[in-house]
């Protein structure tokens, strides 16, 4: 797998991408839109995602969705992708703060939603994974997840009744391998994108948002806007919001980087769908949007790492927000849920 395709490479791959999606055209009343192409808004960035060897079919799009489903993929057969990623919370977890694996293992951090991940330029908490394609590894191979082995799975798949001849329909291959296993989840993963909230459909001249919803908009764009940023809600930074004094338990980026300023940063999580996606943080201290306004406004913790935004003038940390600010906000991040996309049945357990 060339994971590491040129730049020349990967601007031809786009260019010929923007033409297909253009040829679809957004045009009102013409050819239905293909439900397995890569769509996405003008607004949105350029995908980090190289399609040019695993571009995304029907057949290989329906294996990865399977395979989400399937509990084959961990070691006794119990926990499935999908145990911890649920579509109805925009494929967050909603049942357990810190994920539960095989055996009922307690894992260290909240389940991220699942969106938009073919924009990404890393992924999980720390970005200690920079590709796609390598996520599922971090999850079968996790002790604490699925504790499995991938040359096991690839031995049960091809042992299956089923599998062999879905991967030889997806990829004309009567050998499963990691590779084609992996582009296969990544299909199913890529095509995970929410792009449908009301924000959205403001941007696209559809719809105006309430009057408090506008103000909270305004209220974002001045406070917020500096790391959760543009069309992804988030500037891809690794950053120190002031959850805790010491880093031991949880180093974030500093696992990765081994940097001293890395110490207690983590990803700027998106915040689209974040109505749906409770509870909140690497660790999922808060239940509730108003706990973490509160934690903005009154609740941060100093260390040495903590982002500067958050010192102000007169020696005080956080974002100071009133309450009618923070009702505002939370008016505004309300218009950012996909309720298309919570319920797309694209997404449906076959
Ligand atoms: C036991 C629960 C559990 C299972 C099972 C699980 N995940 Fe996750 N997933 C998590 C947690 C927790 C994280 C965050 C991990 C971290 O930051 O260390 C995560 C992170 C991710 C991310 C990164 C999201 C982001 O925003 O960076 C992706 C993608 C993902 N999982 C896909 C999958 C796929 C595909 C499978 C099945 C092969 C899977 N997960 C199985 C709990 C789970
Ligand atoms: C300096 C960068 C920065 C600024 C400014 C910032 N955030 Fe965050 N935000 C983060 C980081 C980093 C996290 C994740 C921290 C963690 O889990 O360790 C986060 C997490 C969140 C979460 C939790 C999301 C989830 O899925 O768990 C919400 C909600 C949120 N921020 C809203 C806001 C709002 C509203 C504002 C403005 C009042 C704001 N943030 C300002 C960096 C920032």
């Amino acid at each position: 797998m060339d994971i590491n395709a040129s730049v020349a490479k990967r601007w031809a791959l786009l260019a010929l991408l923007g033409v297909t999606l253009l040829s679809q055209g957004c045009q009102k009343g013409e050819e239905p839109v293909d439900p397995y192409a890569f769509n996405y808004p003008d607004y949105f960035p350029d995908p980090t995602y190289t399609f040019d060897n695993n571009p995304i079919t029907e057949q290989g799009f329906k294996l990865g969705k399977k395979l989400f489903f399937d509990p084959i993929l961990s070691r006794d057969g119990t926990i499935a992708c999908s145990n911890c990623h649920v579509q109805a919370v925009a494929f967050a977890d909603a049942a357990h703060p810190i994920s539960i694996g095989i055996e009922e293992r307690i894992g260290k951090r909240n389940a991220p939603g699942l969106f938009n991940l073919g924009f990404r330029e890393t992924f999980i908490w720390d970005g200690g994974v920079t590709h796609l394609d390598f996520v599922p590894l971090n999850a079968i191979e996790n002790p604490l997840e699925m504790d499995d082995d991938i040359s096991l799975v690839i031995q049960k798949l091809t042992a299956h009744p089923e599998y062999p001849t879905l991967f030889r329909q997806a990829f004309g291959t009567d050998t499963i391998n990691g590779a084609y296993f992996l582009h296969a989840m990544a299909q199913f993963q890529l095509l995970l994108i929410s792009a449908g909230s009301e924000y959205d459909q403001m941007l696209q001249g559809e719809k105006s948002l309430t009057p408090l919803a506008k103000t909270g908009l305004s209220i974002f764009e001045s406070r917020c806007a500096t790391c959760h940023d543009g069309a992804l809600f988030t500037d891809q930074s690794f950053r120190n919001n002031g959850l805790n004094a010491s880093h031991e338990s949880d180093p974030g980026r500093a696992l990765i980087t081994a940097a001293n300023s890395d110490k207690g940063t983590f990803k700027v999580p998106s915040l689209r769908n974040v109505a749906a996606t409770s509870p909140y943080m690497h660790d999922a201290r808060f239940g509730t949007l108003e706990e973490v306004l509160d934690h903005y406004d009154v609740g941060m913790v100093d260390s040495e790492t903590l982002d500067p935004v958050f010192r102000q003038p007169d020696g005080s940390l956080g974002i100071p927000l009133t309450d009618a600010e923070k009702k505002a906000l939370i008016v505004f991040l309300e218009t950012l849920t996909d309720r298309d996309f919570l319920r797309n049945p694209l997404f449906f357990r076959n």
